[in-house]
């Protein structure tokens, strides 16, 4: 590390901080430029812009980790720039290189190693890369032109408990349209997720589970993250759906399930009301890792899966294994990992 900076690592929540450098690249008369690392964390956009009025943008979030050798690694970003690429395409912005993406984002952690958190801590570096339809624009059509940046923070648990189970209760709202743009992400999902976010936490549970919008029976997300379900036959379950946001982290624990952990994988409909098929719940994404499942609020009744208080064994070899290849403990499949250099 080449600076010293005062963070308490295993303090951290997951907020912002304005680390040292920042990626920009500006799309204009249909091209990227070559692209820059800046010190300024704020932006100037015209006030007319499409990322404002007609929320035309869109994110990603992935994370640098330190192994115990003190090297940095990334965990499948071409995966994340090809979700990127996915998403600009259905909300008719350019999408920026998948080789540029993973480029951009080595420069940005190679531009502020020092607060990569050490080895040992449980944080880690998130990046946030993002698309913005910029310009001045008036009516509901494309942007004009583009911006493309990436900043870094180093964060801790998404969720208060970390690898302890949390509890949540079922939204009544939806997060995405049948045939909109769940599987996108783009910010209007979000904004979307506010309210019930807020309500469910005002009750006590880390977040609110969405169902299926189109008959409310069947599970799609955990607040910001996917669903799996361990069965009593010991199979790991996750729904499948347009709606649901394909979660990186996701489908690399269905190929650990597999081919680790020796179980067999479904990917099907989780119905609400049929909750006791599963003995262990978890969700899981970049920034929740796999967050397990105490239990489940349905019609103001908690149903507990494993404990409200430990983890299931299955939700415990899953994380262990995720988390052992995150940080070089673990032999990863071919491809996964980027070094940092
Ligand atoms: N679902 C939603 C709605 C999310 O925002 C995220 C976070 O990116 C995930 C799931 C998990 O996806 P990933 O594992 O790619 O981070
Ligand atoms: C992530 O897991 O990276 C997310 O984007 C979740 C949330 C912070 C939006």
């Amino acid at each position: 590390m080449s600076k010293n900076v005062s963070i308490d690592w295993s303090k951290l929540g997951f907020a912002y901080y304005n680390t040292d450098l920042r990626y920009v690249s500006m799309w204009k008369d249909g091209k990227w430029d070559e692209g820059k690392l800046v010190e300024d964390n704020m932006i100037s956009i015209s006030e007319s812009s499409t990322a404002i009025h007609y929320g035309q943008q869109c994110f990603e979030g992935l994370k640098a980790y330190r192994t115990a050798k003190g090297e940095i690694q990334l965990f499948r970003p071409d995966e994340n720039a090809k979700r990127m690429g996915r998403s600009c395409r259905r909300i008719l912005m350019p999408e920026f290189p998948v080789d540029r993406f993973i480029d951009a984002c080595m420069q940005v952690v190679k531009a502020n190693e020092h607060f990569v958190p050490p080895y040992g801590t449980g944080a880690t570096l998130y990046l946030r890369p993002y698309l913005i339809g910029v310009g001045h624009n008036l009516g509901v059509r494309p942007a004009p032109e583009y911006m493309f940046g990436i900043f870094c923070v180093p964060v801790g648990p998404y969720f208060k408990g970390g690898m302890a189970p949390v509890n949540f209760t079922i939204a009544d709202m939806d997060r995405a349209a049948p045939h909109g743009t769940g599987a996108a992400k783009v910010g209007g999902n979000y904004a979307g997720s506010l309210l019930p976010h807020e309500e469910a936490v005002k009750r006590g549970f880390a977040d609110c589970i969405y169902l299926d919008p189109a008959t409310h029976t069947k599970i799609e997300e955990v607040g910001a993250a996917n669903f799996f379900g361990i069965t009593k036959d010991g199979k790991f379950v996750t729904p499948v759906s347009p709606s649901i946001l394909p979660s990186i982290t996701k489908y690399s624990l269905m190929h650990l399930a597999e081919k680790y952990l020796g179980l067999t994988v479904e990917e099907r409909d989780c119905r609400v009301d049929s909750l006791d098929e599963f003995v262990e719940a978890g969700a899981c994404g970049t920034a929740a890792v796999i967050t397990p499942i105490g239990g489940i609020e349905v019609e103001g009744k908690l149903h507990v899966f494993h404990s409200e208080t430990e983890v299931g064994p299955v939700t415990k070899k899953l994380y262990e294994t995720l988390v052992g290849i995150q940080l070089g403990e673990v032999e990863a499949p071919e491809g996964w990992i980027y070094k940092v250099k």
